[in-house]
């Protein structure tokens, strides 16, 4: 593999790979990305310039689509609306990118006899109650919840749908909860990172007891370019770091390393819907393609990108006031 096609590469885990392609591998990227609110052309800026190419377009624009697929050896598809709680303020970007997007790309791919990564998340799975000791796995039955975790859902089906109809060249993987630099400040850990960066309090919805399955973003990365490498086509892999973690104890993870009282947030609104608990056995990934993850302690992980968000305030100060007043006009 020379050149890769990076879908959604101006977003955070997008953004991600791309730096770990360039500093672990010799492929040439090319960056298909529409550049919406959640991307940022900065965390691209330092990357080589022989080496990644941005391309501003829609992935649900064939006219666009079908040369620049046709020019690569491998689509690693990341572009997606990715947030739960905008698509419950508006789910119909989510169709339109993640399930129509994928189409176009995927007949894209079939055109040209490209290889196709597909990216997607352990939402598809629905979710779990707190005490069942079973965990997500390939075979695990779809029940999705939200319109985001619906769409992806979409997008999944037909990627299998096309490996077996039409014989295209995909894998796919579901990951966990990603955590890291460049993520948007709409999502739970850097919300609660910049608000206490602001002085404030962070916000729990609910309880607080939600569990989620925290990697972080390289570790996501090393696995996606491991399946990429040596995964097998028409197979699914489930991307995870054991990293279970409910809600309230990330928080007070957060607050402890600002030096603040580990009670001193605010409980705000619920989101709708709100899944229980998300863990993933990603058993295949390491017995079948040997992958193991690099940050086995999530305590540490967290505390890098505490300091990265303390270290590029500018990147996200300009955002920061206009999510609060969007999550605050829902009281959280
Ligand atoms: P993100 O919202 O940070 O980035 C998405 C990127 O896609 C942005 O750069 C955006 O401009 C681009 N994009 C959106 N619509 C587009 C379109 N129509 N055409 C071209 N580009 C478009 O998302 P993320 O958190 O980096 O997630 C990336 C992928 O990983 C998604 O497919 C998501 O479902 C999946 N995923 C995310 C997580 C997570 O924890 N964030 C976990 C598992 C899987
Ligand atoms: O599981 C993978 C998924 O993880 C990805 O597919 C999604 O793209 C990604 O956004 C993420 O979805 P979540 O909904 O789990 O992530 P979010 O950061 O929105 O919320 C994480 C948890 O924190 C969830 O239980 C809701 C809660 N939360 C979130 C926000 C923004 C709060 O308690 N307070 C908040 O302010």
């Amino acid at each position: 593999m020379q050149r890769i096609l990076v879908t959604g590469g101006a977003g955070f885990i997008g953004s991600n790979f791309v730096h770990y392609l360039v500093a672990h591998t010799d492929v040439r990227v090319t960056v298909l990305d529409k550049l919406t609110y959640a991307a940022s052309r900065e965390s691209l800026a330092a990357l080589p310039a022989d080496r990644v190419e941005l391309v501003v377009g829609d992935i649900a624009d064939a006219s666009v689509v079908e040369p620049l697929v046709a020019r690569h050896d491998a689509v690693v598809h990341y572009a997606a609306e990715s947030h739960n709680d905008n698509s419950l303020n508006d789910p119909s970007p989510f169709i339109q990118t993640n399930i129509v997007g994928t189409f176009v790309l995927l007949e894209a791919v079939r055109k040209a006899g490209v290889r196709f990564h597909h990216i997607s998340t352990d939402e598809v799975y629905g979710d779990l109650e707190l005490d069942d000791p079973q965990r997500f796995t390939e075979a695990t039955p779809y029940t999705p919840s939200s319109p985001y975790s619906a769409s992806k859902a979409g997008s999944d089906h037909l990627v299998r749908a096309w490996v077996r109809s039409f014989g295209v060249q995909a894998t796919v993987s579901n990951c966990s909860n990603n955590y890291g630099p460049w993520q948007h400040i709409e999502k739970f850990i850097p919300r609660q990172i910049t608000n206490v960066i602001d002085g404030g309090r962070p916000k729990l919805y609910g309880a607080g007891l939600n569990v989620r399955d925290w990697i972080h973003a390289d570790d996501h990365s090393s696995a996606v370019w491991t399946i990429l490498q040596k995964g097998r086509i028409g197979e699914t892999y489930l991307i995870g770091a054991d990293g279970e973690k409910n809600n309230l104890e990330v928080v007070g993870m957060i607050l402890e390393a600002f030096g603040r009282p580990a009670d001193d947030f605010d409980h705000v609104t619920d989101r709708a819907g709100h899944d229980l608990r998300y863990a993933i056995d990603s058993s295949k990934l390491r017995e079948e393609l040997g992958w193991q993850p690099a940050f086995g302690d999530f305590a540490e992980g967290l505390q890098r990108t505490v300091q990265w968000y303390r270290d590029n305030e500018p990147w996200w100060r300009p955002h920061k006031r206009a999510v609060e007043a969007t999550y605050a006009a829902k009281g959280q």
